[in-house]
């Protein structure tokens, strides 16, 4: 048995501790990958003088990702998403979560993705049409800028009816304002002092008035919801989904309406970033998504049915290697509500109530033949790799409700994307720099 105090890890600094050491936009989150090498997968930081464990042993992280919302909070995310209005699902604990899980749960039903395809659809002709413009212009594009724009569009678009259309919007607007509401999470979760409780800066005002906005939208989009639904329809948004829930509150639908605004639309971009980084390094890999799309969508149809998307095997396979290179949530914190013992690889760790843990949830990325080569054939033989722990959605009660609508998403756009352009790098350094979720910076690709 081991407690936080037999621990070792790397010295920390007088005051600051490891922070320091850790700068997340030096290598994002492959220190904490590379003091596992160096220290053995369970180790301990400080920040400040707090003392924090991490882990990427694959029984402890089991352990803790199964034994929750009872055994195991969320950290830190918690006040910044509670601060910003965003307070749905995501952060809420205990009977609270159960309550707004059902509801995530029901809103994103994988039954409803057919419903949801047209939705999805329409954005990815969209993204088409303003990649087709580019190429014909010869100007490179910014990836994940255009990747954001299309996962924001579709997941308000699924969330309210709402059409934001940033994809083809010019000037300010709503979709400029709902951006500027991801990148404040990370700002807030990483920012060594609470600043924005001191001043108020213009930035703030208008993520204020994004979020009145998007209050009084879900307030018309229910009870249009409510009246088609009452017509004996399918649902076609996560609002229509909820429609007869008992007891629901005005508030609880705000806060999960922008909980998956937020959960869905960093998340998916990055992944699907990552997939066409990836693929324009690799024209052997490209050629084989193209021929796939062509074969599943014709050479310039768009699907009806999520269904051709099960016609896609390697491009899938792509996604999957992508995330297994560049995870998007790599590292996730939480804290145990009692004192507990979890049982680890050579010894058990003993945690107090409140001890913070850091999971690296892809600390089994390394775990396979060759590991930095992007090489999406080992997820197509009999035995596709499983190292444990590989958690690119989470795991146990509260993994993460999206999945399918997110693979769908990345899917789809990975295999129109490589059909009708081909990629190449644009040139300059990609980055990796972990905010809320780790995303590329520097990616532009050239398009013919
Ligand atoms: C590639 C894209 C995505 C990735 C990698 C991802 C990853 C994750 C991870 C790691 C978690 C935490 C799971 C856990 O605690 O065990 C999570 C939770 C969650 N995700 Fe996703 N996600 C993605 C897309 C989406 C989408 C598209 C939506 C919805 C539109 C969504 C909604 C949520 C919600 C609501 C939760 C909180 C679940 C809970 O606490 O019960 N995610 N996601």
């Amino acid at each position: 048995m081991r407690t936080v105090d037999d621990l070792t890890g790397p010295r920390p600094l007088p005051v600051v501790g490891n922070l320091v050491q850790m700068r997340t936009d030096r290598d994002g989150h492959r220190a904490y990958d590379r003091w596992a090498r160096e220290y053995g997968p369970t180790y301990r930081l400080r920040f400040g003088r707090m003392p924090i464990v991490v882990t990427g042993d694959g029984p402890i992280v089991e352990a803790v990702l199964r034994d929750r919302p009872d055994g195991f909070t969320r950290t830190r995310v918690g006040p910044v998403f509670e601060d910003l209005g965003v307070d749905g699902v995501f952060t809420a604990e205990g009977a609270k979560w159960r309550r707004l899980r059902t509801m995530a749960a029901r809103s994103l039903n994988a039954a409803y993705l057919r419903e949801y395809f047209a939705t999805v659809t329409r954005s990815a002709a969209r993204l088409q049409a303003r990649w087709s413009t580019a190429a014909a212009e010869g100007r490179p594009v910014d990836v994940l800028d255009d990747m954001r724009r299309f996962t924001l569009d579709v997941t308000t678009a699924l969330a309210i009816g709402h059409d934001l259309n940033s994809l083809e919007a010019t000037g300010d607007g709503l979709h400029t304002r709902l951006a500027e509401l991801f990148p404040e999470v990370g700002r807030r979760l990483y920012a060594p002092l609470p600043l924005h409780k001191l001043v108020t800066l213009p930035r703030d005002r208008r993520r204020e008035t994004a979020i009145r906005e998007v209050d009084a939208l879900v307030r018309e989009a229910f009870a249009e919801a409510t009246a088609r639904m009452a017509t004996g329809a399918s649902p076609r948004t996560f609002l229509e989904a909820l429609v007869g829930v008992e007891d629901l509150r005005h508030e609880e639908l705000v806060g999960n309406v922008l909980t998956m605004l937020v959960a869905g639309q960093d998340t998916t971009s990055s992944a699907a970033a990552w997939t066409l980084h990836h693929l324009s390094r690799f024209p052997g890999a490209q050629a084989r998504v193209r021929a796939e799309a062509v074969a599943a969508f014709g050479a310039d149809g768009m699907p009806s049915d999520p269904a051709a998307l099960r016609q896609l095997p390697f491009t899938d396979a792509a996604v999957q290697e992508s995330m297994r290179l560049r995870p998007v949530a790599p590292v996730m914190g939480f804290r145990p509500t009692r004192d507990t013992v979890l049982p680890g690889t050579g010894y058990d760790l003993h945690l107090t109530e409140g001890q913070s843990i850091l999971l690296l949830l892809s600390h089994g990325a390394r775990a396979v033949p060759d590991p930095d080569l992007f090489d999406p054939d080992r997820w197509l033989g009999d035995t596709p790799p499983a190292p444990a722990p590989l958690h690119p959605f989470g795991a146990g009660p509260r993994y993460c409700p999206g999945r399918n609508l997110a693979l769908l998403e990345t899917t789809l756009v990975t295999g129109l994307l490589c059909r009708d352009f081909t990629l190449t790098p644009h040139g300059g350094t990609v980055g990796e720099k972990l905010a809320f979720t780790a995303f590329p910076t520097g990616l532009r690709l050239s398009l013919t």
